[in-house]
Formats: C-alpha cells, sequence, structure tokens
C-alpha cells in the first residue's frame, strides 16, 4: 500500500481527505504541527484514528519556530506590503519541513494538505516540499475532489461517518500561531464592512485600553530581543509576554488588501500584539546604532526577505544568503528601546 502523510487539523475538509485517500488506495498517516495555537491535540489525535488514520504524529516545534524562523524574520524587518508581518507564512515552510521528514521516516512517497486552490497556503507547502525533496508525490484533495459545496461535503461525511467536529464552524478563516492571527473570508470581504469586534481575539479594544500609557523597555541583543523591563525571558516566554502586553493596549490590529501570490486581491485581518511592538522597538535600535548606507541597504533587503518567505520561498539559495547578510548587519544591533 502506497503511503501518504497528511497535515492533519481535525477540521471538516481534512477529517474528510483521510477518508477520501483510503479510498483512493492510500495508507494514511496524520501529521500535526503545534506552532503554538493552543488546539487540544489529544482529541484531535483520537478523531484522527476513529477516522482511519494509521497512525498519528503530533510534532511540538514551538521552539523551532520562535529560534529559526521568527526570530530571523525579527532580524530582517520582515514585512509583507508594509502592514504583515507574515505569521502564517512563517510557519508554512516549518510545517512542511517536519512533513518531508515523516514521509522519509514512514517511507511515504506521497503527502497531502488540506489548502484551497485560492490560498498562498498550498504553494507554500508545495514550493516546500519540492525543494526539500522533488521526488514525493503532493496530493491537495480539496482542490481535486468531487465536491462542489460544504454541503456535498457534509453529506460525505455522513454517509462515510467520518467523526466531525459539532461546534459551530466559525464563519471566518483562521489560522493561528505563537506570533500572530490571521482572520478572513466572511463578511470581511467586503472592504466597507469594518470588522466587527468577534474577530479579535488576542487584542482589546483600543477604546477598552487604559487610558493611562504601559511603559516597556525592551532590550537587544544583536538584534533580537531578550529582557523585558530588565528581566530576562525565554524565546517562547518573551511573546507571550508581549502579546499580553501589547493585547492589553490594543496594539497589532491590522486590515489590509493583500496581494496574494496567485494574482488575487484579498481582505486581511491579522492580529500582531509580540511582533508589532519588536519590529518597532528593532526599528528604532537600527536607527540609533547603524550606519546611514546599512539602513538604506537594508530596507531593500527586508523587502526582498518579506517577499520570498511570502510565496514559500524560505528554503532556497537566495533565503539563505540574505540571512547571512542580515546576520552581519545584526552584530551592533544590542541595546535597550524604550516604548
Ligand atoms: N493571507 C495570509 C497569508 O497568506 C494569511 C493566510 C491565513 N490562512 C488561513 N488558512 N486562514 O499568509
Amino acid at each position: 500500500m502506497k503511503k501518504v502523510v497528511l497535515a492533519y487539523s481535525g477540521g471538516l475538509d481534512t477529517s474528510c481527505a483521510i477518508t477520501w485517500l483510503k479510498d483512493k488506495g492510500y495508507d494514511v498517516i496524520a501529521f500535526m504541527a503545534d506552532v503554538g495555537q493552543g488546539e487540544d491535540f489529544d482529541a484531535i489525535k483520537k478523531r484522527a484514528l476513529k477516522t482511519g488514520a494509521s497512525k498519528v504524529y503530533v510534532v511540538d516545534m514551538k521552539k523551532e519556530f520562535v529560534l529559526d524562523y521568527i526570530f530571523p524574520a525579527v532580524k530582517a524587518g520582515a514585512i509583507y506590503e508594509g502592514k504583515y508581518l507574515l505569521a502564517t507564512a512563517l510557519s508554512r515552510p516549518l510545517i512542511a519541513k517536519h512533513q518531508v521528514r515523516i514521509a522519509h521516516q514512514e517511507k511515504a512517497t506521497a503527502i497531502a494538505h488540506g489548502c484551497t486552490g485560492k490560498g498562498n497556503d498550498q504553494v507554500r507547502f508545495e514550493v516546500t516540499s519540492y525543494l526539500l525533496d522533488p521526488t514525493l508525490e503532493i496530493i491537495a484533495p480539496v482542490r481535486i475532489w468531487e465536491f462542489k459545496s460544504r454541503e456535498e461535503e457534509m453529506d460525505y461525511a455522513k454517509e462515510k461517518k467520518i467523526p466531525i467536529n459539532v461546534t459551530k464552524k466559525s464563519p471566518y478563516s483562521i489560522d493561528i500561531n505563537l506570533y500572530g492571527r490571521s482572520i478572513e473570508c466572511g463578511v470581511l470581504e467586503d472592504p466597507w464592512v469594518e470588522p466587527p469586534e468577534e474577530i479579535y481575539y488576542l487584542t482589546k479594544n483600543p477604546l477598552k485600553a487604559p487610558n493611562k500609557p504601559t511603559y516597556i523597555d525592551l532590550e537587544f541583543v544583536k538584534g533580537l530581543p531578550v529582557k523585558i523591563n530588565g528581566k530576562s525571558y525565554s524565546p517562547i516566554a518573551l511573546l507571550e509576554k508581549l502579546n499580553t502586553i501589547g493585547g492589553n493596549n490594543g496594539v497589532g490590529r491590522v486590515d489590509m488588501i493583500e496581494n496574494r501570490l496567485v494574482g488575487i486581491k484579498s481582505r486581511e485581518n491579522y492580529e500582531n500584539p509580540a511582533g508589532t511592538i519588536i519590529y518597532i522597538a528593532h526599528k528604532e535600535l537600527e536607527s540609533l546604532v547603524l550606519d546611514r548606507e546599512t539602513i538604506h541597504q537594508k530596507e531593500a533587503v527586508s523587502h526582498k526577505y518579506a517577499e520570498l518567505t511570502y510565496y514559500g520561498l524560505w528554503e532556497t539559495p537566495v533565503k539563505k544568503q540574505l540571512d547571512a547578510y542580515i546576520n552581519k548587519t545584526q552584530e551592533t544591533v544590542t541595546g535597550t528601546i524604550r516604548l
């Protein structure tokens, strides 16, 4: 039997994908990435096995995500189209890397994901997989299966007795990890519609934030944040702490029209309290310690770095070359910024 490693979320699409792939003759191994989305992995794991996965992997990638993905983007000052700090985009090459690793470990010949044909994530998963191992077959069930609507998919789930989560499905498409939260679809598709308060989870409405300023001193060593108000934090704890401080002050809400990789414009909303604080403080520190020509040159590199990240080209030689350049610029980016 051919084996496939499916990036599984526990939602309707990837649950149906397990059964659909099995019907196509595959032995399905479900794979879940913990990038700090705070889910009940045990419950989801049980559901995957009940649906028919022969094995389930849950991989804790939080530390690696911060150290090898978020922090390099912080040093680079990566921001897409001037507004998006790339939380979702940064997680995809990491998830794909582990998916390929598990495929090798399990001697699987294919990987599968539950992305649709409209978004960026399908490209990021597939390009990364292809860069790491071009011999792996890539299957995107949602893009090719016969269901024309969610209702048809639900009927299929019922017919095949696929256990699906009964809680009401959110009208939004949401992706969350340690670095931020992305919200799209539903009423947000109309750019005239003010984002309803219900879409936010990490940030308070600025109207409900304290009426007096919260001050923080953020200390960096070689371009990376290490201390808040003189106290050291581990990389994960530092992001969590800044998410709380920023969130309480309504920091990090973004509302934008974004140019997707696939040629579609889309309305996107983001919450990124920690990332926003770090991005601003880092830029202020650089303005104090870097020389004019480095600052100007680095602007061009940041722009390119954000583009490559957004396009899923994290594993390319040019991205690694830019990392070398950026690391060189960060040698003197040490000091404390008060916000
Ligand atoms: N537009 C953002 C990006 O391409 C966010 C995507 C969010 N993904 C999702 N499944 N809701 O990076």
